[in-house]
């Protein structure tokens, strides 16, 4: 479908062809405005803004909706794993078993070798107070010299290898002893093997399962600050492993994925201090106090974060099972129940975000708080190696945003 819309500057009709997205979203393209009128558009946080055409999820924030290539966010959790639903992200379509197996050998292979000396050597001159995320960033930019004899997939090789990163962090960070990659394993086995095998009993399947829901939750979620970071540097032609690296300290940021560690900071320090909910949702509403809400409120969504939802039903049955009595879910339960009935929640159509609930289920399963943003990029990589592999394919155009300078007219020195 196509159409255009006229625009009126100063007296001049200007006309501009109309974009319709699958899912009828509207977009004016204004590729020619400056050309055309000699004005530039103005968008801060490029809210109103979109930069590409993609295929690869879709959210509709109003009606809380999230597909992933077409697939409702909820039906995916139901009948994929994580590694399946990484397939999907990459490839467009959902895998058939033979496809889904190869896939998984594939990954399998390149750890095969399971030789991470070299990147045991580099964590040696790391600080020690080095936070997760800067090592994961930094060492996600060093595997591209790194290739595996036996693997000449960039995507393979990331998916094979973020895992083992990952459990070496965690366990370096910890003073424990790395443990091998199980090619035995399903791959979410294999990172809770990695991270907490103690003898060689099988990884608990209750983690295993929790966990994969959560990687795949996490696993994309259309132009987010950090997908779009990627996005940016794979149109300059940076290297994958570097795009990502960038991704990597973009999700960082807490306002975007770390904010999953900022919530328990904060559900801890409400605990701490007696617990008073009410005192706490009145500073978020005070314009005067710093404090936000973190967990709650979202760019997109302005009803319920299809995610969030999913992740409290997962973080109540993972309590449920390991018998794990938190008192920080209820908590935040409590929070949440205060927060959606509040009028300036309400008004403002803030809800609980993605981030309100995972870093519950990541401290029942035994992640420290400074590797859940790890956890979190765990799960969105595929999302991002299939943003940058658009860009590619797609021939986007150098990222390279306009400006409104409002600094000195020319001046000379005296
Ligand atoms: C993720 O984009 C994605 O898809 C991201 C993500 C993904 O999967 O990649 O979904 C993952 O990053 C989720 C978001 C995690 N961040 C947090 O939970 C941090 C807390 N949330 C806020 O910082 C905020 O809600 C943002 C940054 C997430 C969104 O902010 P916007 O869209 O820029 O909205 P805004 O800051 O302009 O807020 C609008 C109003 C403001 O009040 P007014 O100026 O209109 O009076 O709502 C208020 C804000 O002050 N507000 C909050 C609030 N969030 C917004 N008030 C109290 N507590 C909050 N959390």
């Amino acid at each position: 479908m196509c159409g255009i819309v006229n625009c009126n500057i100063n007296g001049i009709v200007k006309t501009f062809p109309v974009i319709y997205g699958s899912l009828n979203e509207k977009a004016i393209n204004i590729s020619t405005l400056r050309e055309q009128t000699g004005y530039i558009t103005f968008d801060p946080g490029f809210k109103n803004t979109s930069i590409a055409k993609s295929s690869i999820s879709f959210v509709d924030g109003e009606k809380g909706i999230l597909l992933y290539r077409g697939y409702p966010i909820e039906e995916i959790i139901q009948k994929c794993t994580f590694l399946k639903t990484s397939y999907l992200l990459l490839n467009g379509e959902l895998p058939n078993e033979k496809q889904l197996h190869n896939f998984s050998y594939m990954i399998n292979q390149v750890n095969i070798s399971n030789n991470n000396t070299k990147i045991l050597q580099i964590f040696e001159k790391y600080p020690i107070n080095t936070h997760p995320m800067g090592i994961l960033s930094s060492l996600s930019s060093i595997l591209e010299f790194m290739q595996e004899e036996n693997n000449n997939n960039i995507f393979i090789h990331l998916l094979a290898k973020f895992p083992i990163l990952a459990a070496l962090i965690y366990r370096k960070k910890h003073g424990l002893s790395p443990v091998n990659y199980d090619n035995t394993l399903y791959y979410t086995s294999n990172i809770v093997n990695m991270f907490f095998a103690t003898n060689n009993d099988k990884p608990n399947y209750i983690i295993v399962d929790a966990l994969d829901k959560l990687l795949i939750l996490h696993a994309d979620h259309e132009q987010n600050c950090s997908t779009t970071t990627v996005r940016l540097l794979s149109s300059a032609h940076v290297s994958l492993y570097a795009s990502i690296a960038a991704g990597i300290s973009a999700l960082w940021g807490r306002l975007h994925g770390g904010a999953n560690e900022a919530v328990i900071e904060m559900l801890e320090n409400i605990l701490h201090n007696g617990g008073n909910i009410k005192k706490w949702i009145e500073k978020a509403k005070n314009k005067k106090d710093p404090f936000r809400l973190m967990g709650f409120g979202h760019r997109i969504y302005k009803n319920f974060d299809p995610r969030a939802i999913i992740i409290k039903q997962v973080a109540e049955n993972i309590m449920k099972k390991l018998k794990f009595n938190n008192p920080i879910l209820q908590l935040a339960k409590e929070l949440e129940e205060v927060a959606i009935n509040d009028s300036y929640f309400i008004e403002k159509k803030l809800y609980p975000n993605i981030d309100f609930y995972s870093g519950i289920i990541y401290q029942a399963i035994g992640i420290p708080k400074d590797m859940f943003t790890v956890m979190f990029a765990l799960g969105r990589l595929p999302g991002w190696i299939a943003h940058w592999k658009e860009m590619r394919l797609n021939q986007e155009p150098l990222v390279r945003p306009r400006q409104i300078y409002v600094g000195y007219k020319k001046r000379n020195i005296l």
